[in-house]
């Protein structure tokens, strides 16, 4: 990808200021208030497990740098994402430290583990715009439901910093389609995506999918989790929408991805003979 003007041409700047003004900051969030009363041991659980989940960025962040090293716009973005999902599993855990929990660097460590890249460029960016729509619905579930306060003040930025990275990933997603040399091939990718994101979560292999994988089955996390509505349901509607529009083409969530995948397959032999 050449880039002549890094500050004139690319997308970095701009989502970077978007980031810088909607910055919020830990010590802003008042600790001394948690409702220890309100905290049940699902919620906590729940809590301690989506912290987990969240420390996959480090792996993931490293593999952006690598494997997209060519991609000087969205690297530098990497960074401004990072450090803000770095931030998401710090406030968890500080609150969970303010109740008493704690946890060690091996639990960090597990974190991290992270499944492996896709091959196709489209398709992981795709794959971070469903994930980072469905991280915002489930905070977004948090900081409506949850009987706790500041985790619900927590929960209401993380919501916000998810939904903007959507926005962000969404935009880096548009622009290589624009510039894509082979636009039939990612539009099919991103169909992909959101196919196996639905039809099989685990095959996408992505740390949100592999959380709810996880955890929908335990007891108390899967009570919790009922109860506060943090499910995928809620934004399957608008997922489908939003890929839609990105690949403009009319998306629902009732929609045949399998027959419409087929009409994005690139022309037989005999088609070919028979326009020319
Ligand atoms: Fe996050
Ligand atoms: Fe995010």
């Amino acid at each position: 990808m050449r880039v002549d003007d890094v500050i004139g041409e690319t997308l970095y700047p701009g989502l970077f200021a978007q980031a810088e003004a909607v910055r919020w900051r830990m010590q802003d969030i008042p600790w001394s208030q948690i409702e220890r009363g309100a905290v049940t041991s699902g919620l906590r659980q729940l809590v301690r497990e989506i912290a987990f989940s969240e420390l996959t960025t480090a792996t993931a962040t490293r593999r952006f740098l690598t494997d997209l090293a060519d991609d000087v716009d969205l690297t530098q973005w990497i960074a401004v994402w990072f450090y803000e999902e770095t931030k998401h599993p710090h406030a968890l855990l500080t609150w969970l430290h303010h109740l008493g929990e704690r946890v060690d660097g091996q639990f960090v460590q597990r974190g991290r583990a992270t499944a492996p890249f896709m091959r196709s460029r489209m398709g992981t960016l795709v794959t971070n715009i469903i994930s980072e729509m469905v991280a915002s619905a489930g905070y977004a579930a948090l900081a409506a439901r949850a009987a706790e306060p500041v985790l619900r003040r927590i929960a209401r930025h993380l919501a916000g910093d998810e939904a903007r990275h959507a926005a962000s990933f969404y935009v880096y997603a548009r622009r290589h389609l624009e510039r894509s040399a082979e636009p039939a091939a990612d539009r099919r990718d991103a169909l992909k995506v959101l196919y196996l994101w639905y039809a099989g979560s685990a095959l996408v292999g992505h740390p949100v999918s592999e959380f709810y994988g996880r955890h929908e089955q335990r007891p108390e996390i899967g009570e919790t989790m009922a109860q506060l509505g943090f499910n995928l349901a809620a934004p399957r509607d608008r997922i489908f929408q939003l890929i839609g529009t990105l690949l403009d083409l009319e998306l629902d969530g009732s929609v045949d991805l399998v027959a419409l995948m087929r009409t994005l397959e690139p022309p037989d032999r005999t088609s070919d003979h028979g326009a020319t």
